[in-house]
């Protein structure tokens, strides 16, 4: 039986005795998922959410009765609190990451239950991450949702774990609640909420199970019933059948080789910091699996929302979960007592998830500790047998206790060099993988200029290069998905770190195209470049790359065709889809007569070769055709300059269009246009359309660009929005703001009450009002 306990609690900052007796007057009424403060978007510190807070919750017990045994359970909040229950003072507990339950049969009653959490976001030095610096913030609050669960008898199942590989064969096993009351446990599976399986064995074979995989993640469902003389316990949970084996010659899912391709994610929002719903979380494993197009994802750099990871379970997306940390190790033994229970909890929580497939049990970037790390393995492989554990680290060197060597290779020289060669760390025999390039080596925001954010999207391009290259990388996985907020050590001195494929507000930079276009799911072609000419320095685009998965390219200009471009041999040779280079934007539009069939092809060449990377810079074999055409047709300087400016620059003449053409077995499957703006439209998406009060409250995003005709977001517009609200909605963040670099994206929560809500958005391009239904 459970009782969810999110709705209408009582909060206020600080802690007086006299809270204990009554709620004060001065305290807001909240929900859960709560941050003790809502955050602006940047320059803020951590001290803005440190301190002590009192939560308050008044309750009445639903399922009461004098011998079940209550189970009170936070699911997360940061960082340690002070619970009391009916005037009865539970403990100090940390949470930080993981769940705390608490028992609290003794002291519940049937009506008027009153709970009180004093809880103190400061960074507590006994606890992982904490106690030097750390590269993200750990916003404070009850950020994940609390329960009342409650069980008929003393004997009863705490958690059942299950474990199904690819063969059909399912083990099981449960953790009990520590009394000598006999019982009987039996269990049922079913697929689609039809049983299909009864036994009362812990190991079992299910015939033709059907494989959760990649493409279709099939779920199963177990129930695990426990019956004693007073009555039946359950325990529900999905499960997959899998096996997921990291070798050394690379990753294997069902027997099958996978190259994993993957970014590291926070579980930080703007604003609300932690505090997001289970649709916020789902939101976040939907971009990652369908705008990112990956297949795996490590949960940087703590354990994360179970919404998170039951999503990436139903849409096939696989996790290396980690414990929390970040470089710091204390020789403390309360530090590493909270380590080690980390670890434990970690595991017994993200144990029947099938995208689960790898433990991380080493603090992210550590020194070698032996004796922590050979008993943080132990504690994982006893726990679960059936998972390899996974160690992080930043040098070559390093002793390697887990089953998998997992290096941050920061090693990438633009597109020079992606990753360094595994054979020059000292890993054994162990299978390898890159847990995390690029990042802080490039951080680029969305409204940096074109060459930064092209090279930014390269970077990443040249890394996924090299993991393909290099066969025994078994994953890439790119430091990270999403900006964020970071302390004052790190980031652009606005405290955020812009290392994401996508901003704080999950709008797209051009990196994200990258990882997508490795993905077969859907067909991708992104042009990298806006063909802005003026925003590159001398005008000159450099180079022209496509991140597409297609098979061929076209390119029209004012409806001429001027070429046809294929994968061929350059730096991004290796990739699954190598980015596909535009090395020509004059081709067959070359018309000037004057020039012989040849020498037009010559030509169009060399202003190409002009255009990307200016007349100075071309080499001196293509000066001296330069000069050769100038003898050959009698042309002098402004003769050249005029021929440039016909089929280049095209300043002042009626404008054209570049049309790409991407194709798959002979058709046209996607185009992107690219000419000068005309008009201007506020794009509107939301995350989803409705919002339904659950267990808590729910979020959607809605994500706000500015655009041209052709579907480019204008990244130097900072336009201003104001939000206006009515109906049981509330805006999450501020009402007024601007886009940030053309893009940005506001949330919105239900409030506790059914209806429509309205949010009319004003902006100088657009006035416009969304419904969205409440239930
Ligand atoms: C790594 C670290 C990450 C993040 C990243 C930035 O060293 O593991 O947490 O700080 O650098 O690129």
């Amino acid at each position: 039986m459970k009782q969810q306990l999110n709705y209408s609690w009582y909060f206020i900052e600080g802690y007086n005795e006299t809270y204990l007796k009554k709620i004060p007057t001065l305290a807001e009424e909240i929900d859960i998922p709560h941050s003790v403060k809502m955050l602006p978007y940047n320059h803020f510190t951590e001290l803005d959410y440190q301190g002590v807070f009192t939560y308050f919750k008044k309750f009445d017990c639903e399922n009461f009765n004098e011998d079940f045994i209550s189970i009170l359970r936070f699911n997360g909040f940061m960082v340690n609190a002070k619970i009391y229950l009916n005037d009865v003072y539970l403990g100090e507990f940390v949470s930080g990451y993981i769940p705390v339950e608490i028992d609290v049969s003794k002291v519940i009653k049937k009506r008027g239950n009153y709970l009180i959490v004093v809880l103190s976001t400061i960074e507590n030095k006994d606890v992982p991450p904490f106690g030097n610096v750390v590269d993200y913030m750990t916003f404070g609050g009850i950020y994940r949702g609390v329960e009342l669960i409650q069980h008929v008898d003393k004997k009863y199942i705490v958690k059942t774990l299950v474990n199904a590989n690819k063969d059909g064969e399912v083990n099981i096993k449960n953790l009990l609640s520590d009394s000598e009351i006999p019982y009987d446990l039996s269990y049922e599976i079913y697929l689609n909420e039809n049983l299909i399986y009864k036994t009362n064995k812990d190991k079992f074979v299910i015939e033709n199970a059907q494989l959760w995989t990649l493409k279709s993640p099939v779920l199963y469902t177990l129930k695990a019933i426990l019956k004693t003389s007073k009555g039946v316990d359950e325990y529900v949970t999905k499960f997959g059948f899998r096996t997921a084996e990291f070798k050394k010659d690379g990753f294997y899912l069902n027997g099958k080789k996978e190259k994993l391709i993957g970014l590291n994610r926070h579980q930080s929002y703007p604003y609300i910091g932690y505090a997001a719903t289970k649709s916020l979380q789902e939101d976040d494993a939907n971009i990652l699996k369908e705008a990112a197009g990956i297949n795996v994802v490590r949960t940087s750099h703590y354990p994360q929302d179970e919404a998170f990871l039951s999503r990436c379970d139903e849409i096939g997306l696989l996790v290396l979960d980690e414990i929390p940390g970040w470089q710091y190790l204390s020789k403390d033994e309360k530090w590493r007592n909270q380590h080690y229970k980390n670890v434990y909890e970690m595991v017994k929580e993200d144990y029947n998830h099938p995208s689960v497939i790898a433990h991380g049990v080493r603090v992210d970037e550590s020194q070698d500790d032996h004796e922590l790390y050979q008993k943080s393995n132990e504690i994982a492989h006893e726990l679960d047998p059936y998972r390899q554990t996974l160690g992080v680290r930043n040098f070559k060197d390093s002793e390697c206790l887990e089953d998998i060597y997992a290096y941050n290779d920061f090693s990438c020289e633009n597109i020079t060099h992606g990753l360094d060669d595994p054979k020059t760390i000292k890993k054994g025999e162990k299978p390898y993988l890159v847990s995390e390039c690029n990042g802080h080596m490039f951080p680029t925001k969305s409204f940096d200029n074109e060459t930064r954010k092209i090279d930014h999207a390269l970077h990443h391009a040249k890394t996924i290069n090299d993991a393909f290259k290099y066969d025994d990388i078994s994953a890439i996985i790119g430091w990270c998905a999403f900006d964020y907020n970071t302390h004052k050590d790190f980031g652009s001195g606005d405290r955020i770190c812009y290392h994401g494929v996508f901003d704080i507000f999950r709008n797209r930079k051009y990196a994200s195209y990258v990882y997508q276009s490795q993905s077969d799911d859907k067909p991708v072609m992104k042009v990298l470049c806006s063909f802005n000419q003026g925003d590159f320095d001398a005008s000159i685009y450099r180079r022209i790359f496509v991140a597409t998965n297609l098979d061929y390219i076209e390119l029209y200009k004012g409806g001429e065709f001027v070429k046809k471009y294929a994968v061929k041999h350059n730096e991004f040779e290796n990739m699954k889809h190598p980015l596909i280079e535009i090395d020509d934007l004059v081709g067959e539009t070359f018309s000037d007569l004057r020039f012989s069939e040849k020498d037009r092809k010559t030509m169009s060449k060399l202003l190409t070769k002009v255009a990307f990377f200016g007349l100075n810079n071309i080499s001196l074999i293509d000066k001296a055709i330069v000069g050769k055409m100038m003898l050959k047709y009698h042309l002098k300087y402004p003769d050249l300059v005029e021929i440039f400016n016909t089929y280049v620059v095209n300043w002042g003449g009626e404008a054209k269009t570049y049309e790409f053409k991407g194709y798959k077995d002979g058709k046209v499957i996607k185009t992107e246009t690219f000419g000068p703006a005309f008009k201007n439209i506020l794009d509107i998406q939301m995350s989803k359309s409705e919002l339904v009060n659950a267990d808590t409250y729910d979020m959607l995003r809605v994500s706000l660009r500015h655009i041209d005709e052709n579907n480019h977001v204008f990244n130097y517009s900072f336009l201003p929005i104001k939000l206006e609200t009515k109906g049981p909605i509330e805006i999450m963040g501020p009402k007024e703001f601007s886009l940030i670099g053309g893009q940005i994206s506001f949330y919105v929560r239900s409030l506790n009450k059914k209806g429509e809500g309205i949010i009319s958005i004003s902006s100088p391009i657009l006035n416009t009002k969304l419904t969205i239904k409440v239930s």
